[in-house]
């Protein structure tokens, strides 16, 4: 079984692709979904996060509020350093889990959504990796869209990130999301038939 790693910007087209990814009848594995998965009652990170982010980020019925906590993640860089280092290997665990069970079943492949690919090392997983990018004045207005955010703070969060520059060279695959739907969907087909003939 090949694993795919997809990766990208916050933003940048991740999980357009991954859908395509989806209708073409492959696997996908998103590391965020896990994560929040992990992260509410009965999940093993569940108890761990309540003890650790502050109080003002947990709600009424006692679950991570994801937003507060992406506000305190996105300026205060060592708490985004220390929450990640408790949260990526249990994420990381649960991640190989599912693979396993797409392996068992006999998939040629399995698509991994992971934000963080380069930056957690969880390319060394994967046999091929794409990056989904976009230019950065694209990037922050998609994301105030889409998150109805102030500019301010669509920026912050970019820079937070490794930049798509960076990531772009790291990637076997690249797919370049800045122009409309369409043209990304093309580059897609592109990709796709280069992973079948490999
Ligand atoms: N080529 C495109 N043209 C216009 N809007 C797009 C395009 N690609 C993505 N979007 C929009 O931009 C936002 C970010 O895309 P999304 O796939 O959610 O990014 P990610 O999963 O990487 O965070 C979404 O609101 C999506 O609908
Ligand atoms: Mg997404």
């Amino acid at each position: 079984m090949k694993i795919i790693g997809l990766t990208g910007g916050i933003a940048s087209g991740k999980s357009l692709v991954a859908n395509w990814f989806i209708d073409a009848g492959f696997p996908l594995i998103e590391a965020d979904s896990v994560y929040k998965r992990l992260a509410t009652p009965g999940g093993s990170l569940y108890q761990k996060l309540l003890d650790f982010v502050p109080p003002y980020c947990i709600d009424g019925n006692k679950q991570i509020d994801w937003h507060k906590l992406g506000q305190v993640v996105f300026t205060d860089n060592d708490f985004r350093v220390r929450l990640n280092q408790l949260t990526h290997p249990a994420v990381e665990k649960a991640v190989k889990i599912e693979i396993e069970q797409f392996r068992n079943a006999g998939e040629k492949y399995v698509v991994l959504s992971v934000p963080l690919l380069f930056e957690s090392g969880t390319d060394k997983l994967c046999d091929i990796t794409i990056c989904v990018f976009v230019d950065q004045e694209v990037q922050t207005r998609r994301l105030m869209l889409r998150d109805q955010i102030p500019g301010e703070y669509a920026k912050l969060k970019i820079a937070a990130q490794m930049s798509l520059e960076e990531k772009r060279k790291l990637a076997d695959y690249t797919i370049d999301n800045s122009g409309s739907v369409k043209e990304t969907k093309k580059q897609f087909k592109m990709v796709l038939d280069a992973l079948r003939s490999e």
